[in-house]
């Protein structure tokens, strides 16, 4: 049976939706590149790893605690964080990525929780210490209302006291400055190329994009996407209509302050 999606199976579906085009097994090969996704070359485990370190020292995490991934993708950071011995619930729409994660984490059964789940409709309620939201993954809807759902999904799921952290590399200030880059090329693992294709565009806030795999079965475009791009200040204002407390933002996996110049945008809020 072909691993390619077929006409029907996209007609009518999201870009971001199971089988909407773009998630799934050719975007886990385009996200496995050579040399990273900022001006520091750095390989996926590499990325991976840091991020993970990172995720503990910023949300002051202990083993035994618990932690919601959402999307979780196909599970590096769910995977990672288990390793350290939290218990993560890693969330996620797209049941090929969800495949991916039980691989990677197999055998973990005691530590991670994997679940199918629109991002828009969980219903967690005080369950975790901390939850975070990785990789440009805020902001994918086309109503406000729909984020701003998503936003106060998370602060329901955490209990009192509890940390999220939302983490983005496409910040409203980098992509103003033209410190963004729109397109580039990347040389991949597996012997391919992505070309990403990008334009921002000022009246929806939004990054339109498209992603083309190169390979030895030739070229294929996946279903272009659409994110919302946003300033700390908005985001902050945002976290704080849906009740959280206080909003620090970092610019690095070290807890380096945001700034312009700044690659990453972390933002940690408080319940
Ligand atoms: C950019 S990837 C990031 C995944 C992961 N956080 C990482 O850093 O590897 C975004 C993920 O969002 C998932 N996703 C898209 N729409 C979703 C929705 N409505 N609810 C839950 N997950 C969704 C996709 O399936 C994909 O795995």
């Amino acid at each position: 049976m072909s691993h390619l999606l077929q006409h029907q199976d996209i007609a009518g579906k999201e870009w971001w939706d199971n089988g909407g085009g773009f998630f799934g097994r050719r975007y886990m090969e385009g996200d496995d590149s050579e040399v990273g996704y900022l001006t520091t070359p750095r390989r996926l485990d590499e990325r991976t790893h840091i991020e993970v370190d990172g995720i503990l020292r910023l949300l002051d995490l202990a083993p035994g605690d618990s932690v919601l991934d959402c999307p979780c993708g196909y599970g590096r950071h769910t995977n990672g964080l288990s390793l350290k011995g939290l218990r993560v619930t890693g969330a996620d729409i797209n049941s090929e990525h969800l495949g991916a994660a039980a691989e990677l984490t197999a055998g973990r059964g005691d530590l991670v929780r994997l679940v199918v789940e629109d991002m828009r409709l969980m219903s967690y309620q005080q369950e975790f210490d901390a939850a975070i939201n990785m990789f440009f993954s805020f902001g994918f809807f086309d109503s406000h209302y729909d984020n701003m759902k998503v936003l106060e999904n998370f602060y329901r799921a955490l209990k009192p006291g509890g940390r999220f952290l939302m983490h983005t590399d496409v910040s409203m200030s980098r992509v103003m400055s033209g410190k963004y880059k729109f397109s580039e090329e990347r040389p991949l693992t597996n012997g391919g190329i992505l070309r990403i294709n990008e334009r921002y565009d000022s009246q929806s806030r939004r990054i339109n994009g498209e992603w083309i795999l190169t390979g030895e079965s030739g070229e294929e475009r996946l279903t272009p996407y659409s994110v919302r791009v946003f300033s700390f200040q908005e985001f902050e204002s945002w976290c704080h209509e849906v009740g959280f407390g206080k909003v620090v933002g970092y610019g690095d996996w070290t807890g380096a302050p945001l700034d312009d110049d700044s690659e990453d945008m972390i933002i940690v809020s408080y319940k």
